[in-house]
């Protein structure tokens, strides 16, 4: 992610963990890509979570990984305690940033970062639904043996087996993937975006995908850095949109230099209504359970 944010030029990088001299390592031979590369961003590294201080976009990935078996419920405690404490560091030292989450679970984490930084809910989202919607845009393009340029995706809800895609709200070049797939195609498609992570957690058996969320949270900073106002499925806070209510959710939200710039609402058929409830009532069920914990 941060590669690719200095690639594009969006601003400096630094690269926090705590593991000694890790993020060291790695920004130095990011850095040191850049003569060849051709690109002008300082790429640094620390292990101080104060050394946050004063920046725009902090995108918080801190937490263990999943392995191969666990789901992201698993992680739920183990990064919530994370989360709050890196919080505490984003609210202390940039109070300003915008906060973009990745860690899993992914709409449990936000509302934990989100309760604890105290900030407007438009400076505060998460990243699944680029993630998801770039994962089905691969495997339409695969089944059309088409670019994948031309094709637009769209995924809403939670970062889970819950996730909702929508074929219908899907496009290669305007036309809906319903007008070009098999109906028992396109549930095959949607199925494989559901697992998404998990093939990849299944595949590299010691951790989970990489390249695809870190190019997806890059995607998500540019269009706040430079004010695209880009309309990117984002997780965020609703309160009413789509008839929920306080509740952490991957809706299309156009993104720019306030954060979530705008909400939109897309029109949903009473069966796409329904996959958003129970992706909802997912995201309940793990809060309920997540309070009982912090
Ligand atoms: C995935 C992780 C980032 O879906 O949640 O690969």
């Amino acid at each position: 992610m941060g590669q690719r944010c200095a690639d594009r030029e969006l601003g400096d990088v630094l690269l926090i963990d705590i593991v000694e001299d890790m993020p060291q390592g790695k920004a130095l031979d990011m850095f040191e890509s850049s003569p060849v590369e051709r690109f002008d961003a300082r790429i640094n590294g620390s292990n101080n979570p104060a050394d946050v201080k004063d920046s725009d976009v902090v995108v918080v990935t801190s937490g263990i990984a999943r392995k191969p078996g666990m789901s992201r419920d698993d992680l739920l405690t183990t990064n919530a305690k994370i989360i709050q404490s890196v919080s505490d560091s984003i609210k202390e030292n940039a109070p300003n940033a915008i906060v973009i989450m990745i860690t899993n679970p992914l709409d449990v984490m936000s509302w934990v970062a989100h309760n604890r930084l105290g900030f407007g809910k438009n400076r505060v989202m998460g990243m699944a639904g680029v993630l998801d919607s770039a994962r089905m845009a691969s495997f339409v393009a695969t089944e059309l043996n088409c670019s994948v340029k031309d094709i637009s995706p769209m995924v809403l809800g939670g970062h889970g087996d819950t996730m909702v895609p929508l074929p219908r709200y899907t496009t290669v070049s305007g036309i809906p993937i319903t007008d070009l797939i098999p109906a028992d195609r396109i549930e095959a498609i949607n199925d494989r975006t559901r697992k998404g992570g998990a093939e990849i957690v299944g595949l590299l058996k010691t951790g989970s995908a990489y390249y695809a969320p870190g190019a997806s949270a890059a995607q998500m900073v540019e269009s706040i850095v430079k004010d695209q106002r880009r309309i990117l499925p984002t997780c965020a806070l609703l309160e009413g949109e789509y008839g929920l209510k306080d509740t952490w959710q991957g809706v299309p939200c156009m993104l720019g230099k306030n954060g979530i710039e705008r909400i939109i609402e897309l029109k949903l058929s009473d069966d796409e209504k329904k996959l958003l409830e129970a992706s909802n009532e997912q995201y309940v069920d793990r809060l309920t359970q997540e309070l009982q914990l912090i």
